[in-house]
């Protein structure tokens, strides 16, 4: 028997032993369009205004409106799948795992939900894609601009961090203590 005859169909679900379909494709989307925010915001500090700088910028809300939406789906999906996915281990290291991807969420939710409630509560009105979603408001809604303005941009490069530190863990796993974690979200269950 070859090697592709011995993988299994991937389930939709998850299952104790890997992230199934659904999981695997918000996990890998909301990356791809996290790299492209941090690319973007990235080039714009190192480089101030350019054509490159400018393209990116531009499709910075539209893309963040996008990765909310792919959030709080993925919030509801890991809710409904919790009893029946792979856990993290026991112990310290089971902890921390734990503790981490809590705070990988939380930052995931509230550096969009903040963007886009400083664009509620702001005077210029939010349509993004040309769809009108939020009318300007006349006055501004002062505690929203100004949450939003304090969060934002912080949180975001935080979340960058406990992205990096996310990445450095599965390197961890997969190079030191080789324990398959990579294939649960990445990889082929075999029969
Ligand atoms: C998960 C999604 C998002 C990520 C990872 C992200 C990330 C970032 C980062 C890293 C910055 C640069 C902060 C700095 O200059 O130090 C930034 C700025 C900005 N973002 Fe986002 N963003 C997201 C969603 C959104 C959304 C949904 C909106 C609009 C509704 C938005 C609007 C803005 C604006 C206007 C700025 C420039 C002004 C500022 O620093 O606040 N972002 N974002």
């Amino acid at each position: 028997m070859t090697q592709t005859q011995m993988k299994t169909a991937l389930p939709l679900r998850d299952t104790p032993q890997l992230y199934g379909r659904i999981t695997r494709l918000l996990h890998w989307s909301i990356a791809a369009l996290m790299l492209w925010q941090f690319v973007g915001m990235g080039l714009k500090l190192a480089l101030g205004r350019q054509p490159i700088v400018a393209f990116f910028v531009g499709s910075h809300q539209k893309v963040g409106t996008v990765l909310f939406v792919l959030i709080v789906l993925r919030v509801v999906w890991a809710l409904t799948n919790r009893r029946n996915r792979p856990h993290h281990g026991d112990g310290v290291v089971g902890l921390a795992a734990r503790l981490g991807h809590l705070a990988l969420y939380g930052a995931m939710i509230l550096v969009p939900l903040s963007a886009l409630m400083r664009a509620y509560g702001g005077e210029r009105g939010f349509a993004p894609f040309g769809f009108p979603i939020f009318a300007p408001q006349q006055p501004p809604i002062g505690w929203m601009v100004q949450f939003g303005e304090l969060l934002h941009g912080e949180l975001a490069w935080v979340t960058l961090a406990l992205i990096a530190g996310h990445v450095l863990m599965v390197g961890v796993h997969e190079g030191m203590w080789r324990d398959g974690t990579l294939t649960r979200m990445a990889g082929r269950r075999r029969a």
